[in-house]
């Protein structure tokens, strides 16, 4: 039997031991575990090809204690992998982000990994600005410190099938291991490798009799973090929009108050909603076992020693089939293509199984692309068409439905206002898919329906979490501030501006401050109007300026309305300004960078290269901030 994959646990001192085997470092950064599972796909089948060679997989927090350690340990490397997602403006995950402000900002010292040979693979999404950013970075610093690159980075594109690309990617990768790894006289020609469907180990209990779904605390942690949330209530809840809307904005308030919660303005939070319950339904249904079951799942087998190596979310508590399919279970996104297999593993109509192997198979990657990603179709759909594939519970929790992610939100309050409350601002997700089907956004919809505590004392709550984000005024408050947000770009400007008026409220001079939103029209989507007029009013904002695309014969957009203030922004940028943007990626924050250079070049006489690196020095200093999703 093969030893399972080790995760090496926090900073515990491994001693080497020499026994004779090549070693390979695996390091991943991960946000909601795809890089990790690659990471340990990797490794598992890499383990079934090399026998003289041990394999170690590493979150990359957990490597080094400081930057001393990581220069320390990395020296010694001499082969080794890198899974790395990039997210949001361009940023790594956060149990990367360490050891990339480490890599990135040190001093440079030559090729000083000239032992190392590496491969990095990236996990992205090409809509976005800064596709891999992360990975491409970390793929040329090595090279550039004298590491070999071994094979040419990865490019995961999870707008299309990411997994296709990392099968890809491991095709160059195993010639190159086979160099590497083989001895000479080993004349073993690898055998195809197949992944074994991941599982959980589940033990079904009598359901205790003083059981309430609802008595899980999830308080009582001194840190509340992704992995110990706290469990909020809602205070209040209001619609945004005017009636006559066809959309829907909501402001949610949570009530932190004797949670051990704190935030500051300009941070995120992580809400971990739950499924509708005619989604809940649903999936019940295809499950195909009663809601009331009560069972719980391990990563180890009954005789303690872990289950090999498959990529397991840690477990859920203890629970009912329906509380668990309403918590840990997406099972409204399309189904990856491991999802697929365990599904046919257990499809017991043989059609159904064949059918569902191909759409998992190279030769059916035009059909996957078709009928499950560009059709948006759910797992739920997909299930419902292959009626025969029922897999059991320790499957479907860890190979059909991922774990349901939190959602997060820039928070639209400022503790100095709100210090018992974190507010959010959000648009319901709620549209028409290529079968017909609605897709109801999972924590919106939950947020549309949420029960505050104003209406009853029985009020909806969450687990939710606060993320630290950079995205923060100037420290010095005379600074001026542009602030850009269109739609719910708007959230975390409300905050800063509740932060400035406070500030203002406490005798503290204010340098002057500018706002672009942008809806389509007033009557209908001006979210927050009023207290908007109040911040100019107070003189917490100078100047407010809004963009309303559905009201005149042409779309006006917060860029456009830039353009036209070229000259004041190029003057609060020559007085020091900083310069922040919030909202969509793919569009408007493309689109108002590329105002913004325009504007640094006519305004500033510059040349096109001189204005891009005078941007690019704003952001370099922390005075371009862009919190965009
Ligand atoms: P539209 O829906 O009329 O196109 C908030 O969503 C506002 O942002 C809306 O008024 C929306 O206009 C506008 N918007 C859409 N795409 C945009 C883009 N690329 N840049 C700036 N604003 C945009």
């Amino acid at each position: 039997l093969e030893p399972p994959v080790v995760v090496v646990p926090k900073r515990v001192q491994e001693e080497e031991v020499d026994d004779g085997k090549k070693k390979v470092t695996i390091f991943f950064g991960t946000q909601t575990g795809t890089a990790e599972g690659f990471a340990k796909a990797l490794v598992e089948e890499a383990k079934a090809r090399y026998e003289k060679a041990a394999f170690k997989v590493i979150d990359l927090d957990d490597y080094a204690a400081d930057d001393d350690e990581y220069e320390e340990k990395l020296k010694k490397e001499s082969l080794a992998f890198f899974f790395l997602a990039t997210y949001g403006d361009g940023e790594p995950t956060d149990n990367a982000a360490r050891f990339y402000k480490w890599f990135t900002e040190s001093e440079p010292k030559g090729e000083w990994l000239d032992k190392l040979q590496y491969g990095v693979f990236g996990l992205g999404n090409r809509q976005y600005e800064h596709f891999n950013k992360i990975a491409k970075v970390v793929d040329e610093g090595l090279a550039e410190q004298g590491a070999k690159r071994l094979v040419p980075v990865g490019l995961g594109d999870d707008d299309q099938c990411i997994e296709d690309d990392f099968t890809a990617w491991k095709e160059l990768v195993w010639p190159e291991l086979d160099q590497l790894l083989r001895d000479e006289d080993d004349t073993t020609v690898a055998t195809p490798y197949t992944a074994a469907v991941a599982e959980y180990r589940v033990v079904f209990h009598e359901k205790p009799d003083t059981f309430s779904e609802d008595s899980i605390q999830t308080n009582g942690h001194a840190v509340h973090d992704a992995q110990h949330p706290c469990r909020s209530n809602v205070a209040v809840k209001k619609e945004l929009h005017s009636p006559e809307s066809d959309r829907s904005c909501i402001h949610l308030e949570f009530d932190i108050s004797n949670t051990g919660l704190s935030y500051e303005t300009g941070d995120h939070v992580g809400v971990y909603c739950e499924n509708l319950s005619e989604v809940v339904n649903d999936a019940e249904r295809l499950v195909g076992l009663p809601p009331d079951t009560y069972f719980s799942v391990h990563t180890d087998k009954e005789d303690g020693t872990p289950l090999g190596g498959a990529s397991l979310p840690p477990p859920f508590p203890p629970c009912t089939l329906r509380k668990a399919l309403a918590c840990y279970a997406d099972v409204l996104t399309s189904p990856k293509k491991t999802a697929l297999l365990a599904l046919a593993a257990h499809a017991t109509d043989p059609s159904e199984a064949d059918r569902l192997k191909f759409l998992a198979s190279p030769a059916g990657k035009d059909e996957y692309a078709q009928w499950i990603v560009a059709s948006q179709r759910s797992l739920l759909e997909v299930m419902e068409a292959f009626p025969s594939a029922k897999p059991p519970l320790g499957v479907f929790f860890a190979s059909v439905a991922p774990r349901l992610q939190p959602r997060y939100y820039s928070i639209s309050s400022s503790p100095k206002m709100a210090p018992n409350r974190i507010h959010v601002t959000c648009a319901l997700v709620y549209e028409k898919t290529p079968t017909g089907r609605i897709h109801k956004g999972v924590c919106s919809t939950w947020m549309k329906n949420a029960v505050p505590m104003t209406e009853s004392q029985d009020c909806s709550w969450a687990p939710i979490y606060v993320r630290t984000s950079n995205f923060r005024l100037p420290s010095n408050p005379k600074v001026p501030v542009i602030m850009i947000g269109p739609g719910t770009g708007l959230a975390p400007f409300r905050g800063f501006l509740q932060e400035r008026l406070a500030l203002k409220e406490a005798g503290t001079e204010l340098g002057s401050s500018i706002l672009f939103f942008g809806c389509r029209n007033r009557k209908v989507d001006f979210i927050y109007e009023d207290e908007l007029n109040n911040f100019v009013e107070t003189g917490a904002l100078s100047e407010l300026i809004v963009a309303f695309s559905r009201e005149g014969p042409t779309k006006e957009y917060v860029q456009h309305k830039m353009s036209e203030k070229a000259l004041d922004i190029w003057n609060l940028l020559s007085e020091g300004a900083h310069l922040y943007v919030c909202g969509d990626a793919k569009g408007m924050a493309k689109d108002v960078h590329r105002t913004l250079h325009t504007i640094v070049q006519e305004q500033g006489s510059m040349d096109s290269s001189k204005a891009e690196l005078y941007v690019k020095n704003l952001q370099m200093s922390g005075r371009y901030l862009r919190d965009v999703w």
